[in-house]
This record gives C-alpha cells, structure tokens and sequence, in this order.
C-alpha cells in the first residue's frame, strides 16, 4: 500500500503510520519541513516493518511547489493509495486578533495551503480512480469560539472543502476522510495544561487507520466528540454569543 503522508512530522501521522507498519508492503511517502525530523520518523518506520520509506523535506505549503511535490511522489510511487494532509499549527487567537499578516500565514497554513494539495491530490486519486484522501480539520472548526475561532474558521474552511471533494470524487471512486480531533497531547498542545479530554496521538492515529479501512465519511476522534459538539451546535445563537467560551 502506497501511502503519503503531507506533514508527516506531525505526532498524529506519526501514530497513523507506526500502525500501517503493521501491515505488510507499506511503503511511504513522507513529506515535511525538516529532513532530520523526518529521517527519524523514516528510521521509526523501517524498524516497525515499513517495507520502504522516501522522505521528502521541502516548502510544502509553497503554492508553486504543490505540483512539483506530486510528480517527485508520483515518479518514486505509480498510484497513490492513501494520501493524509496532517499538517497545522494552533492559532495565537490574541496575536491574531492583532496582526493580519500574522492570521493571513496561519490561515495559509491550516486552510489554503491544505486545499491547494488537496486539489493536486484529487486531480491524481480521479485519474487513476482510486485511493483515500484523509484531510485533519479539527472539532474547532464546528463552532467558533472567541478563543480559537480564526484556527476554527481555517479548520471549519477544511470541513466545508472535504465535504465538495468527497462528492465530486465519489463517482470517480475516489473517497475522502474529514479527521476531527478533540484535544489530542501532541507538540501543538504542549502549552495547554492536560485534562481528561486529552487523547493520546497513538490512539487518534489507529482511530484514522480504522475509519480510512472503514470509507468513514466523517471521523469525530474519540467518538466522544460528535455528543459533545452535537450539544455546542444545537446551542441558539443568543445564547452562545453570552457564554464564555
Ligand atoms: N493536537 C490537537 O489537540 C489537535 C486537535 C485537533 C486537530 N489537530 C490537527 O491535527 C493535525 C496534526 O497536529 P498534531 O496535533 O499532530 O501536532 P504536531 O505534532 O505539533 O504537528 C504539527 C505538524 O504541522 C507542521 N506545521 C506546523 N506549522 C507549519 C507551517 N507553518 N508550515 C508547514 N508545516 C507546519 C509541523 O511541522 P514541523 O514538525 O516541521 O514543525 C508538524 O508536522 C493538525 O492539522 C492540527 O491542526 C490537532
């Protein structure tokens, strides 16, 4: 099984691919910024069993590279089976509120650059007419809250864009994932005091293996999630814009 994976420094994609390890013949594709984070990811890999490992280290989130990336993924792997878009960064809700340029990048980062290689992803998955593209939004994206909602609005803009993909690309075979983490204890949430809501990235990673084999549509992660976002939502707006939230 041919899988990419677009971010794979990310601790939630470390945990996919330590469990298609698992499995025979996988061979990845791992994209990211930095070669020695992904070397030993790759390194991580091999030991568990992947049969091979390509890394790729390059300025993924550059528009004018997104093509360029796909043909050095295509020219080392013929058919792409799986393709997972990890990669994120947590808003400074305070910053941003402050600083356009600052919110433009991080809107680049979580929302615009993730459709841009989506949409050469598709463009691939459609011509062969096969394979799983799997998008990481996040419950953020459910409902703005005053706290996070400009990473919430790019996460949201991540549902909104797999929901299209997924029913475009549904005739040609191709299915899309929409991944919904709650608070998950990776890099990103290192500052965040921990709480019984936090999962384990492991655990979040085998929750995205099982619903990519499953052709979920759409993964709350752990399934608590959609309760407790089925609750925020039905939430009137009256009274929603008054809580602290
Ligand atoms: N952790 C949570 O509670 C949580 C909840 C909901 C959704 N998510 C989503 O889950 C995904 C994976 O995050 P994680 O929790 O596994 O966090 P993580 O381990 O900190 O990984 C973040 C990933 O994003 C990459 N990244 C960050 N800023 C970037 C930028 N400006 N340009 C390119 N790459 C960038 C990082 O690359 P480097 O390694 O090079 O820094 C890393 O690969 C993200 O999309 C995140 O929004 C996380």
């Amino acid at each position: 099984m041919n899988i990419v994976i677009i971010g794979a420094t990310s601790a939630i994609a470390h945990g996919v691919a330590k469990k298609y390890c698992s499995q025979k013949n996988s061979v990845f594709y791992l994209v990211g910024r930095s070669q020695d984070k992904l070397s030993a990811i790759a390194d991580d890999l091999r030991v568990r069993g992947a049969q091979q490992v390509y890394t790729d280290a390059c300025l993924f989130t550059d528009v004018k590279q997104y093509q360029t990336l796909f043909s050095r993924i295509l020219a080392s792997m013929k058919t792409l089976d799986i393709v997972l878009i990890a990669h994120g960064s947590l808003t400074h809700q305070e910053r941003a509120e402050q600083d356009a340029l600052y919110t433009f990048d991080e809107l680049h980062t979580n929302f615009t650059s993730v459709v841009g290689l989506g949409v050469v992803a598709a463009e691939q998955c459609k011509k062969q007419r096969s394979g799983t593209i799997a998008i990481i939004g996040s419950v953020a994206g459910e409902r703005g809250r005053q706290s996070n909602y400009l990473y919430g609005a790019a996460k949201a803009g991540v549902t909104a864009f797999c929901s299209g993909l997924r029913n475009r690309l549904m005739p040609f075979n191709v299915h899309v994932l929409t991944i919904l983490p709650g608070f998950v204890d990776t890099p990103m949430t290192a500052e965040i005091p921990k709480n019984f809501l936090f999962a384990k990235a492991d655990d979040v990673g085998a929750a995205i293996v099982n619903a990519i084999e499953k052709k979920k549509n759409v993964l709350y992660t752990p399934f608590f999630w959609l309760y407790i976002m089925t609750i925020v939502k039905i939430i009137p707006e009256f009274i929603y814009k008054r809580l602290k939230t």
